[in-house]
């Protein structure tokens, strides 16, 4: 018997199946071989969560949770953040290989003119209630250009599936503006292709009456670093969305806004919006130890802690920590900041944020950053979906590309009522405790 395989005894039949090892995984479909009877369906694995699954097989990012290891195309997430631009980044995930010069600045112009919003889109955001939330605004925009790009269906086309990557990783920022904008009442502003992709988010956010934004660069760079840290993280829950969706062979505008609306919750890219309403609810340091031992007792969680993968330290927190003592030079410190180390400290020192290897997560310190540097709470999780775009579209490629790939479709337990005497609704008597 070869060394890479497993042996399963089925004790209901005293059989022996010895199955492959590959890459430290058996196949779920062998185990479909171990049957009671030849009319038995087969055995499954019960994993609700995907604790312990692999959906797919994947080059794009590297992560070892124990260790805190983060890699993009087989390159630490530091060395990237040091050295690269978001858009460098972006063409890194999406095509497997760092650009050369010429590729970069053909990448860079490409993108820089997909960013223009058809007037159509434009008046479509202007009728959001005043004060609708960015993430709604995001999701359904993202999903609305579909409409004004049906050519996008057409998924089998290399060529055309590259046009709408580009124009997503363009317009987003230029959605994500827009949104914000619209929840101040100032009137768009239109991209400026002189402009970095950083920059020109910038100049349509904040641009006033001046003729020309000009981005401080050290906020410029910080928000270009952290784009760059939120651009891929492996089969995460939106990432999953987006090949699960894309699986059904459905647009790239209708997977990604998928994706983005799995990226709203508060336990995904929604957390650093609640790690700000909970700094604000603790208020000062003197009250992080009570809020902590409400934590313990059981009363909601620490928001920004903990990771299903990491078990050691989000090294994006670390990336993170460092990218706002920069900010913080020009912008003042916020004042969040003392209350959110003391939280850390305390935390990292206690016995229930230690044993269960509850740590910082990448959410914990961006909402302080993106706070000082002039972004509303409701803001947060926007700012993560523009670079995460890259990700979900490299995603999404490699799962088109893979020939194991077919329409996501997971299997269930039914454990429901077996099949019963329908009743006439005059025989019927309530059986349904909760009042409708
Ligand atoms: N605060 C307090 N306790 C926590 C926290 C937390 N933030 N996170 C996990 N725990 C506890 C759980 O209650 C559980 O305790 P138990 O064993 O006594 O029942 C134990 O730690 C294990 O936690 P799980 O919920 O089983 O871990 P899981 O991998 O399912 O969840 C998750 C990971 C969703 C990130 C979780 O840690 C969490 O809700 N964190 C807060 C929200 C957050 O910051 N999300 C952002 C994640 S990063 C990202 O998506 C970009």
């Amino acid at each position: 018997m070869t060394k890479d395989t497993v042996t399963i005894t089925d004790n209901r039949t005293n059989q022996t199946y010895t199955f492959p090892v590959v890459k430290g995984t058996i196949r779920a479909m062998d185990l479909r071989q171990i049957k009671t009877s030849p009319d038995d369906f087969g055995l499954m694995t019960y994993d609700p969560a995907f604790m312990n699954t692999a959906s797919c097989q994947s080059s794009i990012s590297f992560i070892d949770g124990e260790l805190g290891i983060l890699r993009y195309r087989g390159y630490p997430i530091e060395t990237l953040a040091e050295h690269c631009t978001f858009l460098e980044v972006a063409y890194l995930l999406l095509f497997g290989e760092l650009p050369t010069g010429a590729e970069l600045k053909n990448w860079v112009h490409e993108i820089t003119h997909h960013t223009m919003l058809h007037e159509t889109t434009k008046q479509f955001m202007e009728s959001f209630r005043y004060d609708a939330h960015p993430m709604g605004m995001l999701v359904s925009t993202v999903a609305a250009l579909s409409t004004v790009y049906p050519e996008a269906r057409d998924i089998d086309d290399p060529k055309n599936r590259l046009l709408q990557m580009k124009r997503l990783i363009g317009k987003m920022p230029s959605i994500a503006a827009m949104s914000y904008r619209h929840s101040l009442g100032f009137p768009y502003v239109y991209p400026d292709n002189d402009l970095s992709y950083t920059e020109n988010f910038m100049n349509m956010l904040w641009k006033m009456v001046e003729p020309k934004y000009v981005a401080d660069p050290v906020l410029a760079r910080a928000l270009d670093i952290l784009f760059i840290l939120h651009a891929d993280h492996e089969q995460n829950c939106s990432a999953n969305t987006m090949r699960s969706v894309g699986s059904a062979h459905t647009d790239p505008y209708l997977t990604t806004a998928a994706s983005a609306a799995a990226l709203a919750g508060p336990l995904h890219g929604g957390a650093n919006e609640e790690v700000l309403k909970m700094l604000d609810a603790i208020g000062s340091k003197a009250n992080v130890p009570a809020y902590l031992k409400k934590i313990k007792e059981g009363h909601g969680k620490l928001m920004g802690f903990g990771h299903r993968v990491y078990k050691n330290y989000d090294p994006r927190a670390k990336i993170i920590k460092w990218a706002a003592e920069q900010v913080f030079n020009v912008t003042g410190r916020n004042a969040k900041l003392d209350i959110a180390l003391e939280l850390e400290r305390i935390a990292l020192e206690d016995d229930y944020f230690v044993k269960r290897k509850l740590y910082p997560n990448v959410d914990f310190y961006s909402g302080i950053i993106y706070q000082a540097m002039g972004f509303k709470p409701e803001m947060f999780t926007v700012l993560f979906a523009i670079p995460r775009t890259a990700g979900w579209l490299a995603q999404w490629q490699e799962m088109l590309a893979d020939s194991e790939q077919k329409i996501a479709r997971p299997r269930q337990i039914y454990v429901g009522q077996n099949v019963r005497e329908f009743l006439p609704i005059a025989q019927r008597a309530s059986l349904v405790a909760t009042e409708h």
